[in-house]
């Protein structure tokens, strides 16, 4: 990364067909696989985990189908630190225009004792073999410590600087457990920065966990210390309680661009549909009051918050709702709407009525309101057929 215009873009590496599928009860079928990966592609996306290859056949299927469909987007497959792992990812994605192989092993102290059962000594050797042999195969190979959040500070540089050494070009950082925090997640990409020979030649990546609800803000966090490259997933799918969510991320960036200063390549209009998408294909509601894409996030019932929005979106909304493919924010009709709303509803359905008229309506539509937890269209026309015939 030299120039001014390009330290300031940032990588959007989609894992919702890897680390999301990982989501228990999230598998998805390999058609719905090809429409997601299309339309991340289609959005900007910069590189698309498209699965495990070696994890099962369908897997590497649905990464071998998806490369040879991909049009911008480097397509990328996970791979262990075994050489049949490699090979299997290179196999699947050969026929991509751009691929990567994207091959890990675990660094900290917990998961080199119980999970590999493995001395650290031999952990470096597996470093430089596997990143070695994946190099041989093409030269886009991104290295990630798992649990390298928990890594012991030097080992972790050690690591780093193995796999730089091995021919990595993108070292991915994640918090695997979702522990850290953003001062934290920062001080890690700054002591990288600072103490591994060789890591200004390669492009530093985060990958967070939401167990704590920090992911998004621990993502942004590893950016501002200079990662420029996001691991994250639509939806915040993934593991226990998820990845950093792509459109919360990407929303960040671009709303607060002012305090974050930096630029993606993504489309955002199309955000909602992979919403939508990625939620019809894994059966995964998305919670209503989930930043951005929740039925919420764009919708207001209370009369005073109404009325400001009547008088100027700005007032409760930091972001059009255009921004992230809707049509319109949504003034939902229940027991706390006001009188300006409820006239501004009436118009919407092609009703202009009297002042007289609109408070015996409001009346009504108060009462139905107490009754019910939201009044839609059909009710209010109702309503208005009964106060016109006095019934
Ligand atoms: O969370 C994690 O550690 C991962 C790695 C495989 C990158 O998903
Ligand atoms: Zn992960």
């Amino acid at each position: 990364m030299t120039n001014s215009t390009e330290q300031d873009r940032v990588l959007i590496f989609d894992t919702t067909l890897r680390d999301g599928e990982q989501s228990p009860g999230a598998t998805m079928t390999h058609e719905d696989k090809l429409e997601i990966a299309a339309l991340l592609d289609e959005m900007g996306v910069d590189i698309i985990e498209a699965g495990f290859p070696i994890a099962s056949e369908g897997d590497f299927l649905a990464v071998s189908e998806i490369a040879k469909n991909a049009k911008n987007a480097v397509i990328c497959g996970l791979a262990r630190s075994a050489f049949g792992d490699i090979d299997r990812a290179a196999e699947a994605l050969k026929h991509a225009p751009r691929w990567r192989i994207h091959t890990f092993i675990s660094t900290s102290p917990l998961h080199m004792k119980y999970k590999l059962q493995m001395e650290p000594e031999q952990v470096i050797e597996a470093i430089a073999a596997s990143v070695s042999h994946a190099r041989n195969l093409t030269d886009d190979v991104q290295w990630s410590p798992e649990d390298g959040t928990r890594t012991e500070p030097d080992f972790l540089c050690r690591a780093v600087e193995t796999a730089i050494k091995a021919g990595a070009t993108t070292i991915n950082i994640p918090d695997t457990v979702g522990y850290t925090a953003p001062k934290e997640s920062a001080r890690i990409i700054a002591m990288l920065k600072e103490r591994v020979p060789g890591i200004d030649d390669v492009v530093i990546s985060t990958h967070c966990h939401n167990d704590l609800g920090m992911a998004v803000a621990n993502a942004l966090a590893a950016v501002e210390a200079g990662a420029r490259q996001i691991e994250c997933t639509i939806n915040g799918l993934g593991e226990r309680a998820g990845n950093a969510a792509l459109e919360e991320v990407v929303m960040a960036m671009k709303v607060r661009n002012d305090i974050l200063p930096y630029r993606t390549g993504i489309d955002t209009t199309k955000i909602m549909r992979a919403s939508r998408m990625v939620s019809t294909a894994t059966g995964f509601p998305v919670q209503y009051n989930k930043a951005v894409v929740g039925k919420n996030a764009f919708a207001h019932e209370s009369g005073i918050h109404q009325d400001g929005m009547l008088k100027h979106a700005g007032t409760y909304e930091i972001m059009r709702p255009e921004d992230v493919g809707l049509t319109e924010s949504n003034l939902v009709m229940g027991k706390h709407s006001g009188r300006a709303a409820l006239r501004d509803k009436l118009r919407q359905l092609g009703y202009e009525v009297g002042d007289n008229q609109l408070k015996d309506i409001f009346v009504r539509f108060k009462e139905l309101a107490d009754r019910k937890k939201e009044v839609y269209d059909d009710d209010i026309i109702a309503l208005v057929g009964a106060t016109a015939d006095g019934s």
